[in-house]
C-alpha cells in the first residue's frame, strides 16, 4: 500500500551567511519576495500538495520565524477597526489552522541530513517530503511538489525534483546517476553530492524538493560526515537505491536560488513584473535600464 505524504519538513536552521549583514536579525526565510516571505512560497507549494503538518527544523536566532505562523490578534483588531479588508484578507489566506505547524530545534548546524533527522519523532513511521525554502520554484498552474505527490502516488518509493543544469554547474549540487526514462520520470540509479568537475554523471541536479520513506532516518541517524564534514541527506538517500524504488522527477517550471543574492534579486524582479499592482513600475524601470535614462 502506498501511504499518503500528510507531512512536510522544512529545514530552516541555516546561517544565511551570504545575506549578512540582514540576517543577523532577520532569517533569512523571513525576507520577501516582493511582499511574500520566501518560506511562505514554500509552505503554499506544500499546501497546494495537500500536506497537512509543516515541521520547521529551525535554530537559534530564528524565533521571529513562530511569530510570523502566529496569530497577529492586535495587528488583526487595529486593522479591523480602520476598515481594512484587503490587508485582513492577506493575513487570513496564510494562516494555518492550529495545530498544522510544529516546531523542533537542530542545537548545532550538521547539515541537511541532520536537520532532517532532527525530525524523526513526529514524521514516524510515515513517508513525508521535504522542501527547501530557498528554493523558490515558482510554477502556480503545476506547482512542484503537487507534481511530485501525483508521480508518488503512481510509484510509491522515494521521489526527488531535478532540474537539467550546465554542466560547469554540476559540482555545486546533488546529481543523480540516471537510469530508464520515461518522459519527465527518471529511474535513479545512483547519486552523488557535489561531485568533482568534469565527474558528474549526469546534469540532472537535485533542487530541493523530496519524497522520502521513512527508512532514510535510520541510515541519517549513524550520523555518518560527507562532503564539507556535514551530514548529507544526499549520501542516506544513496543508500535506499536498489532497496526501494526511487525516481527523479523533471521540474518544468522556473527556478529561483534565494539562497544566493544574485537568485533572490531576479526572483524579486520576475515574481514582480507579474504583478498588477507593481508590474508597471518594475517594468518601466526596466525599460529605462535598456535605453539608458
Ligand atoms: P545552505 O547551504 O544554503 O546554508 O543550506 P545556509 O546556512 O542556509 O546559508 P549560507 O550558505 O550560510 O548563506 C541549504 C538548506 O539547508 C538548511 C538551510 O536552512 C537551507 O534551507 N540547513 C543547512 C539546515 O537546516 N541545517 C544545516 O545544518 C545546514
Amino acid at each position: 500500500m502506498i501511504k499518503p505524504i500528510r507531512k512536510a519538513i522544512f529545514p530552516v536552521g541555516g546561517q544565511g551567511t551570504r545575506f549578512l549583514p540582514a540576517t543577523k536579525a532577520v532569517p533569512k526565510e523571513l525576507l520577501p519576495v516582493v511582499d511574500r516571505p520566501l518560506l511562505q512560497y514554500a509552505v503554499d507549494e506544500a499546501v497546494a500538495a495537500g500536506i497537512e503538518q509543516m515541521i520547521f527544523v529551525t535554530a537559534r536566532g530564528k524565533a521571529s520565524l513562530e511569530e510570523y505562523f502566529d496569530v497577529a490578534a492586535e495587528l488583526t483588531a487595529s486593522l479591523k477597526a480602520k476598515g481594512k479588508t484587503a490587508e485582513l484578507a492577506v493575513l487570513a489566506e496564510t494562516q494555518l489552522a492550529p495545530g498544522r505547524i510544529a516546531y523542533v530545534r537542530q542545537q548545532e548546524p550538521a547539515g541537511l541530513g541532520h536537520a532532517v533527522w532532527c525530525a524523526r519523532l513526529i514524521t514516524g513511521d510515515e513517508p513525508f517530503a521535504v522542501l527547501l525554502p530557498d528554493e523558490l520554484l515558482w510554477s502556480p498552474e503545476a506547482p512542484c511538489l503537487k507534481t511530485m505527490v501525483e508521480t508518488y502516488a503512481r510509484l510509491g518509493g522515494n521521489v526527488i525534483a531535478v532540474l537539467e543544469i550546465p554542466a560547469e554547474q554540476t559540482h555545486g549540487f546533488g546529481i543523480i546517476d540516471p537510469g530508464t526514462v520515461d518522459g519527465l520520470v527518471t529511474e535513479v540509479v545512483g547519486l552523488v553530492e557535489k561531485p568533482k568537475q568534469g565527474t558528474a554523471p549526469s546534469r540532472l541536479a537535485a533542487i530541493g524538493r523530496y519524497i522520502l520513506q521513512p527508512e532514510v532516518m535510520t541510515i541519517l541517524a549513524e550520523g555518518t560526515r560527507g562532503a564539507g564534514n556535514e551530514i548529507q541527506l544526499t549520501d542516506a538517500m544513496a543508500q535506499l537505491i536498489g532497496v526501494q524504488p526511487f525516481h527523479a522527477l523533471t521540474y518544468t517550471g522556473r527556478r529561483f536560488d534565494c539562497g544566493d543574492k544574485a537568485g533572490h534579486i531576479t526572483a524579486n524582479i520576475a515574481l514582480a513584473l507579474e504583478r498588477d499592482d507593481v508590474g508597471p513600475a518594475v517594468r518601466a524601470f526596466l525599460a529605462g535600464i535598456g535605453t539608458g535614462d
